[in-house]
């Protein structure tokens, strides 16, 4: 039931509009988030979240570590579950703990749950799987409602996870009053715009094909970005990895210049996350110092940015969330269309699980 689509995983990232529709469905409200699954005592006694994850899911832990800070101004690390399981952390009881999984199932997401529960901390799931060994664990659960996701890379869990985490930081931010109304108003507007941003325009489709005939040559690939787009960034480069067995890597685009640049040269393909509505002049110049030495750059921006060898241009929006989705859709076909010509399996990537069960 690929509907017409070449994979399963096609088909899901064309589906992300409707899907986060749903999972915004009855969640934004006038002058607020809500959610079914929690009320406001949740927040009772807590000074801080945790958030531990694998995969994809982690890079949806790290984009909303900004936005909970940002705009809960709660204090929120993030850590990748298998790192945290043994490590002996420290467990506050004034801390919110946090799991994000597709599947419910992830082993060493499951342990690290365990042991929060274990350390009398209150716990939230964000799954999308009901009735799963998480959602059966945690104190609370918010489902993404993204449906099956069948591509073993996943797309449609990680938007979905995002608008969660959006929404839940906006949830946060009305509780403890952090931002004035007019914030939160252009926080909302912006939310009821993300099915939108996430529909995709064929022209992009389109190039992202014909970029991909060069591509697949790449020797390397840095994806960068910074705030927000750093973590989408790791997540464009897990994409290309997963599916094109193609080298990449995701990074600060203010870090390259601490090592990474030392790599730059007309082999290696810059993919460069470049938006208008947040740090624009900051990653040019990072970016600039990167063309500077030759690497070939590939950037993804509502604005011409001249120094470019490939420009894919996404549509001018008024917040940098919305850039995010659009930016998220064009890795996700980039990678895809790469993969195909490859001639790769898309949806059942070699040496891969949809579901990790095992630590
Ligand atoms: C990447 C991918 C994996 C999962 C990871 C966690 O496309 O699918 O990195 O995100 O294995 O899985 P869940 O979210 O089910 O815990």
């Amino acid at each position: 039931q690929k509907d017409g689509f070449r994979f399963f995983m096609e088909k899901e990232i064309y589906e992300q509009s409707d899907v986060v529709s749903d999972c915004m469905l009855g969640r934004v409200n006038d002058n607020t988030t809500s959610f079914d699954e929690i009320d406001d005592s949740i927040l009772e006694g807590i000074n801080e979240i945790k958030i531990c994850a694998c995969g994809t899911s982690y890079h949806a832990g790290i984009t909303s570590s900004y936005l909970f800070e940002r705009l809960s101004k709660i204090k929120c690390n993030v850590e990748i579950a298998s790192e945290f399981r043994y490590k002996q952390p420290l467990l506050t009881k004034d801390t919110l703990f946090i799991v994000i999984s597709q599947s419910g199932e992830t082993a060493d997401t499951l342990e690290v749950l365990k042991m929060a529960k274990n350390a009398g901390l209150k716990t939230l799931v964000i799954c999308n799987v009901d009735n799963s060994s998480m959602t059966r664990l945690a104190d609370y659960t918010i489902l993404t409602r993204a449906g099956i996701e069948k591509g073993v890379a996943s797309t449609k869990a990680f938007s979905t996870q995002t608008v969660v985490l959006w929404m839940l930081a906006l949830y946060f931010a009305n509780i403890k009053n952090s931002i004035c109304e007019d914030t939160m108003q252009k926080e909302l507007t912006a939310l009821r715009e993300v099915p939108k941003a996430l529909t995709i325009d064929d022209k992009i489709h389109e190039k992202t094909r014909r970029l991909s005939k060069r591509y697949l040559h790449g020797h390397g690939f840095f994806f960068i970005g910074r705030d927000v787009f750093y973590p989408l960034a790791l997540e464009g480069a897990l994409k290309l990895k997963e599916i094109s067995y193609l080298h990449a890597e995701g990074y600060p685009s203010g870090e390259m210049k601490h090592g990474p640049i030392a790599l730059a040269d007309p082999e290696l393909f810059t993919i460069a996350l470049m938006p208008e509505n947040l740090l624009y002049e900051k990653v040019k110049s990072n970016v600039e110092e990167l063309s500077a030495r030759d690497s070939t750059i590939c950037s993804i921006s509502p604005l011409d940015f001249e120094l470019s060898d490939d420009f894919i241009k996404i549509k001018k929006t008024n917040h940098y969330m919305l850039e995010f989705f659009e930016m998220l859709v064009v890795l996700q076909l980039l990678s895809m269309e790469i993969s195909i010509r490859l001639g790769n399996d898309v949806d059942m990537p070699r040496n891969l699980a949809k579901s990790v069960t095992v630590e």
